[in-house]
């Protein structure tokens, strides 16, 4: 695991901006396994400035989100479909067929799960993948005590994860339950970057670095993985 330890929230952004930006223009057809949250805001914001200069950037680009909210239209101010078109679609060439994002609204959502997994492995499977990190350590929606080797699936959201999100939901109806791909579909991606910024990701981000592998921390699954990068700041 590689750990950089970056001034601020600014220059974290930046340096996740310009390893997302180096990955798609290496591989213009690079399948990326994208998060959703406050943290990775900026790291949209710059990825949208570069591209706006050379909007082709992602002609060929191929995403996977890593989650969705159970329960919700994909027109929900909350869903991660409106955070991912605020941040990012809305602002490139991606072709919308090749931005997928898991539908919390299909009516059978185990089948939805199956195929999101299926769509995975047609697309070649994915090369980067940028996760942000929960407070409790969660990766995804990966709840603590999701076992390494679950898979994209329906997830009942911890009662801290539903606080910490419930600023997207004014109507105080914050969904209970998510779609997200396992901690097994994350750690077959060729590498792995995590974004960790601010005092609320303080404990995660030691706990993280004590080594303790735990499914009571989801994060220290990564430890498996031979190509991570853990952004701090
Ligand atoms: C959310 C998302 C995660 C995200 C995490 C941290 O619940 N499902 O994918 O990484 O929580 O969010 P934030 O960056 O807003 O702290």
């Amino acid at each position: 695991m590689i750990w950089e330890t970056l001034a601020d929230y600014d220059d974290l952004s930046e340096r996740a901006a310009n390893i997302f930006l180096g990955a798609i223009r290496r591989n213009p057809r690079i399948v990326l396994a994208l998060p959703t949250g406050r943290t990775p805001v900026r790291m949209y914001e710059r990825v949208v400035a570069a591209c706006t200069r050379d909007y082709h950037c992602f002609r060929d680009v191929i995403t996977f989100n890593l989650d969705e909210y159970a329960g919700i239209e994909r027109t929900h101010p909350g869903s991660y479909y409106t955070f991912m078109k605020q941040h990012l679609f809305g602002f490139t060439d991606i072709d919308p067929g090749n931005a997928h994002i898991p539908n919390g609204a299909a009516s059978d959502l185990d089948a939805e799960c199956a195929r999101y997994e299926r769509d995975i492995a047609a697309a070649g499977g994915l090369d980067v993948t940028f996760l942000g990190l929960g407070s409790n350590g969660h990766i995804g929606f990966n709840e603590p005590g999701t076992p390494f080797d679950s898979r994209t699936r329906v997830v009942t959201l911890a009662e801290s994860t539903r606080i910490a999100n419930a600023p997207l939901f004014p109507d105080g109806k914050v969904p209970t339950h998510a779609i997200t791909m396992g901690i097994a579909t994350i750690l077959e991606s060729k590498s792995i970057v995590l974004l960790a910024s601010g005092e609320k990701k303080r404990a995660a981000i030691e706990r993280l670095r004590s080594g303790e592998i735990s499914e009571e921390f989801p994060a220290s699954a990564l430890w498996k993985h031979p190509d991570v990068t853990v952004l701090t700041a």
